[in-house]
């Protein structure tokens, strides 16, 4: 499963994708309004921070089919190769998928909250499809459930569409679709960070060093004469 960053913090970008093993990093509008400048400064500099070989989604904010495919060639002329342009999955953003496939240009069918809107979605001819996993599961459904059931509608019709899982509120959401084979999922920073946030983790490291240093008097091998 790919995993990429949900977020527009570029200090936070910087560190995840220095330390994590990140694919990518995803925006929506939301998530640009929070960086609070010019949403073209914020997406240009998440591409220089991550370099032109990782994943950038964009979306594309006008609600009229025109204004989509104006948007989505604006984003690609922005951000360059490896950017994927996000349509709402609703029928304007069908037809928008279906036009900009023509283009060559890759899109993703995003605010998916059902399974139709994914198959449909997939069928216009996005490449990928986000499901809201948190959101459904706080509209009283299964957010993992449907997720699962978008993935077998897609494999089980040969759809040449990838899951991009978004909306994720802790690791166990992240790791039950890893297990089940989902292609990509997208997470604030804030819940990649608690992925590895355990306090028995950080003991059982600071003991092995405690032992060494115990031993040798040195906290790094490189330190022994
Ligand atoms: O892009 C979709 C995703 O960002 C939604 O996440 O946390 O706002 O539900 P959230």
């Amino acid at each position: 499963m790919k995993l990429f960053i949900d977020d527009a913090n570029i200090e936070a970008i910087k560190e995840l994708n220095e330390y994590y093993p990140i694919d990518g990093v995803t925006t929506n509008p939301s998530i640009l309004a929070k960086a609070k400048r010019d949403p073209r400064e914020t997406l240009k500099e998440i591409r220089d921070v991550i370099g032109e070989d990782k994943i950038i989604f964009a979306q594309a904010v006008d609600l009229s089919y025109e204004g989509m495919i104006r948007d989505a060639h604006m984003i690609m002329d922005l951000l360059g190769k490896n950017t994927v342009v996000k349509l709402p999955s609703t029928p304007t953003g069908f037809k928008a998928m279906a036009a900009l496939k023509k283009d060559g240009i890759l899109t993703c069918g995003t605010v998916v909250y059902t399974p139709m809107q994914a198959y449909l979605a997939a069928k216009a001819g996005a490449s990928y499809v986000a499901p809201y996993v948190n959101r459904i599961d706080n509209m009283g459904y299964d957010g993992v459930g449907v997720v699962k059931k978008i993935q077998n509608i897609l494999e089980n019709n040969g759809m040449d569409c990838e899951v991009l899982a978004a909306s994720f509120k802790n690791s166990m959401q992240v790791l039950e679709l890893a297990e089940y084979g989902v292609g990509n999922a997208t997470c604030a920073a804030d819940v990649i960070k608690g992925f590895v946030k355990n306090a028995a983790i950080d003991g059982a490291i600071q003991d092995f060093v405690n032992d060494f240093e115990a031993l040798t008097g040195k906290t790094s091998m490189s330190e022994l004469d």
